[in-house]
This record gives C-alpha cells, structure tokens and sequence, in this order.
C-alpha cells in the first residue's frame, strides 16, 4: 500500500514539475528583460488600445485594470503571443517590447 502512494506521490509531482515548467525559450528570454512601464504603455497604446481602450479600461476587450491579480506573467506573455482567444490577435513581440508591455500591464 505504502509503494502504491509512493508511487502515486512521485506520479503527481513529476506531473506538477511539467505542468509549471517553463520551457518556451520566448518567454524565458522575456522574463529575463527588465521591463520599462512608460514604453510598455506607448506600445500598448498603439497595438491594443482599439480594442482595451487607451487606458485599458475595456472597449471590444476586456477591462485590463487588475489582470496580474488573475494571470501570471506567463499567461500574459501567452495571452498577448498566442492567439488562442480570437478575436484579440495574435502578437510577435520582441522579446524586450513583450517585457515593457508586461510590465505596463502589471502596473494596471
Ligand atoms: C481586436 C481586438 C483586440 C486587440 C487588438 C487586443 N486584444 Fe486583448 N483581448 C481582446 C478580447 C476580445 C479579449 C477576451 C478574450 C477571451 O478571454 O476570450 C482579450 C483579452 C486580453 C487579455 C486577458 C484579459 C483577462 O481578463 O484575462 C489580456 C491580458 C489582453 N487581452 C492583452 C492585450 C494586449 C497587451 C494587447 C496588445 C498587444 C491586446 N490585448 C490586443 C481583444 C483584443
């Protein structure tokens, strides 16, 4: 019984390990950048601002204000490059834009 939850134990944390692995070279290397609030806003103002508002406040998108509290820095590099969530497109961001507009959108 003991090697059953063992056996189970390791099962779940091997699957918690790749679950939260990071492996996207991409997101990796924005994470490393240290990002810029200011810049961060101009670029946000120019490629999603149609759709967030120009202070992000929601228009065809959603309002942005708090959304750190509900994505991690991850799911907003994926949120912003993935275009998973149509009709919101999807973006290719240099890695140093990526990690201004990150940055802004934690300040939101
Ligand atoms: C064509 C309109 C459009 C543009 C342009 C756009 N978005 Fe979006 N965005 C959306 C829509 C619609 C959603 C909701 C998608 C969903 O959740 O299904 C969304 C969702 C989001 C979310 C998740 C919000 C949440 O509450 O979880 C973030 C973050 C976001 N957008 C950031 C951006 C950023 C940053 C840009 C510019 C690089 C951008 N968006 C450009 C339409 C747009």
């Amino acid at each position: 019984m003991a090697a059953v939850g063992l056996v189970l134990a390791l099962g779940l944390i091997a699957w918690g390990v790749q679950y939260f692995r990071v492996s996207d070279p991409y997101i990796l290397q924005v994470l490393a950048l240290p990002g810029d609030r200011d810049r961060g806003a101009l670029i946000f103002q120019m490629n999603c601002a149609v759709c967030h508002g120009f202070e992000a406040a929601g228009e065809v998108g959603p309002d942005l204000h708090g959304v750190s509290e509900r994505k991690s820095k991850v799911n907003l590099i994926r949120q912003v490059t993935s275009g998973q969530t149509p009709p919101m497109p999807q973006f290719q961001p240099k890695a140093k834009d990526m990690a201004d507009l990150l940055e802004y959108l934690e300040s939101l």
